[in-house]
């Protein structure tokens, strides 16, 4: 039988951390971290995202800033507005929403990002202090994911930990993570020009999901005893839900669970986890005024 791992749950405890630093700042005569979100437009899954992160700010005391812009602004001007946040001395740290309208580049835009008030973790900076192992913001996801198997204790040193996906926000940031010292996993990093990725997930102790493709693994690319985390968060279409759609993993929960010892559901696996890691940035960027 297999073990569930919950994000949910262990994403509540580390908010009631958070929320206690925020205590000890105040009595300590420090001011409450101060996070800002640019959204451009008004695409659906964004929205959510970025309306949660405001909702998770003010959970843990926080306090938190939406910029609101509209989807035909030019990268100039989300220029200017980046270079406003980071000369404004309230702000901790701050995050641009993405995907971005195609006219701006993402690129140019986590560039000029201050890399001491990336909450994100995206800027080049800390993605080189993140691979010579020094301290800083991490990104959310991969963040999230190893934070889960540390407090699970799910063993990861000279276990071979497969990654499907190498996406420059969990794929790859994810696999350093996993090799690092500490970790000491042995990472395959597969990916869509990867011929017979099952020969790969099949040998894997630990198996990352992360390409976005709906109930992508099944049971028989999966070995016996195998911990399972999945990253997918596609909408699909659902009637019968609040919103007329539900959150879909790179899983076939139901095939693959009964070979795993450890397995994370969608929703309620990652993705808690991704929001907290956000917060966890954010009072790092406080703690460093
Ligand atoms: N879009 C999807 N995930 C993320 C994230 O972690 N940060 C930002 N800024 N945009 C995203």
């Amino acid at each position: 039988m297999y073990n569930l791992i919950d994000g949910k749950k262990i994403a509540s405890e580390i908010k009631l951390e958070i929320a206690a630093e925020v205590e000890k700042r105040l009595s300590a005569g420090k001011k409450v971290p101060h996070l800002a979100a640019i959204l451009i437009g008004n695409e659906g899954s964004s929205e959510t995202y970025v309306n949660n992160k405001v909702k998770d700010c003010a959970e843990v005391g926080f306090k938190s800033t939406l910029i609101r812009l509209n989807r035909d602004i030019s990268e100039t001007e989300l220029l200017e507005r980046i270079a406003g946040l980071n000369s404004d001395t309230d702000i901790d740290g701050f995050i641009v929403q993405l995907p971005l309208p195609e006219h701006i580049s993402e690129n140019r835009i986590i560039e000029a990002i201050d890399p001491e008030k990336d909450a994100d973790g995206f800027h080049p900076v800390n993605i080189g202090r993140m691979v010579i192992g020094l301290d800083g913001y991490l990104p959310a996801t991969p963040f999230g994911i190893v934070e889960l198997l540390r407090r699970y204790k799910i063993e990861t040193a000279g276990r071979n930990c497969v990654i499907i996906g190498r996406s420059n926000i969990v794929g790859r940031p994810l696999s350093i993570l996993l090799s690092q010292k500490g970790m000491d996993a042995t990472v395959t990093v597969v990916h869509s020009k990867t011929r017979n990725i099952e020969n790969f997930t099949r040998e894997a102790d630990i198996i990352v999901a992360a390409l976005g493709s709906p109930g992508f693994l099944k049971a028989d690319m999966v070995k016996v005893g195998a911990v399972v985390i999945d990253v997918g968060t596609t909408r699909v279409q659902a009637s019968g839900t609040k919103n007329g759609w539900k959150l879909v993993g790179d899983v076939d929960f139901y095939d693959v669970a009964p070979r795993c010892s450890w397995i994370t559901p969608v929703p309620g696996g990652v993705g808690p986890m991704t929001r907290v890691a956000l917060l966890r940035n954010t009072l790092m960027a406080a703690g460093k005024k």
